[in-house]
């Protein structure tokens, strides 16, 4: 794992957004893989700019999200399609772009079908990951054994605690998911991992003893060739 440790939340985001402009560069028709959560939208803002002042372009690109919440409606104010929409698709072309359904009323037919699209795209070029406080990654939560491909997940009591945020009184928070699998992770030629933030120290620390902790998810990245890790001195105990 290639690490790359910056002072401060806006210098990753430059960071990370230097490896979209050389992968796009090197292979305007990547598939990317695309996260949501609070840790890309530096990225998308600056992906954004930079494609407003055309040092990028996505009009090639084509997009696939890691996860979506199900049962949620797709214009819901927290799915994770009108989080795209506000913070990237609605402001920078893709040639296509493609987030799990989480209207799907046979979410492993919708599984299956995510799946399918995938492999007819040929796999992920470059993937885009966060980390739960928990260590999962994409929605695949601490478990005894991981589905490789994508499948319908019941969210952790942490996950549901750490996305309560986002959700105002009222609105019901869905408790199941959809998501990429471990395998699909692994299998994405190139992955960017971004960590920010002291809260997340505590679960980075087991991510650098370069062990397998299978209980946290993120850990399987250590198995990959190719992972860059952008951290702030935050979030790397500096
Ligand atoms: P965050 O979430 O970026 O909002 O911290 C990351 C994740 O849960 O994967």
């Amino acid at each position: 794992m290639k690490k790359i440790v910056c002072d401060n939340y806006d210098e990753m985001c430059r960071a990370a957004a230097d490896q979209y402009v050389e992968q796009l560069k090197q292979k305007p028709n990547s598939v990317l893989g695309l996260a949501t959560g609070s840790t890309p939208i530096g990225l998308y803002d600056e992906l954004v700019k930079r494609n407003g002042e055309g040092k990028i372009d996505f009009s090639r690109a084509h997009a696939f999200n890691l996860d979506e919440y199900h049962p949620i409606k797709q214009n819901h104010p927290q799915s994770y399609k009108t989080f795209m929409d506000e913070h990237l698709f609605n402001k920078v072309k893709f040639a296509s772009t493609r987030i799990p359904n989480g209207e799907a009323t046979d979410p492993e037919a919708e599984c299956d079908k995510y799946n399918a699209d995938l492999e007819a795209a040929g796999g992920l070029d470059l993937l885009l990951l966060g980390i739960g406080t928990n260590g999962h990654i994409g929605f695949n939560e601490p478990a005894v054994s991981y589905p490789l491909d994508s499948y319908l997940v019941k969210l952790s009591a942490d996950t549901l605690e750490s996305n309560s945020r986002f959700f105002t009184d009222g609105e019901e928070q869905p408790t199941t998911a959809l998501t990429m699998g471990i395998g699909q992770i692994l299998a994405a030629r190139k992955i960017l991992l971004m960590i920010s933030g002291a809260g997340k120290a505590e679960i980075s620390k087991k991510l650098f003893e370069g062990k397998l902790h299978t209980d946290v998810p993120a850990c399987f990245l250590l198995l990959h060739p190719n992972v860059t890790l952008i951290i702030d001195k935050a979030a790397n105990g500096d």
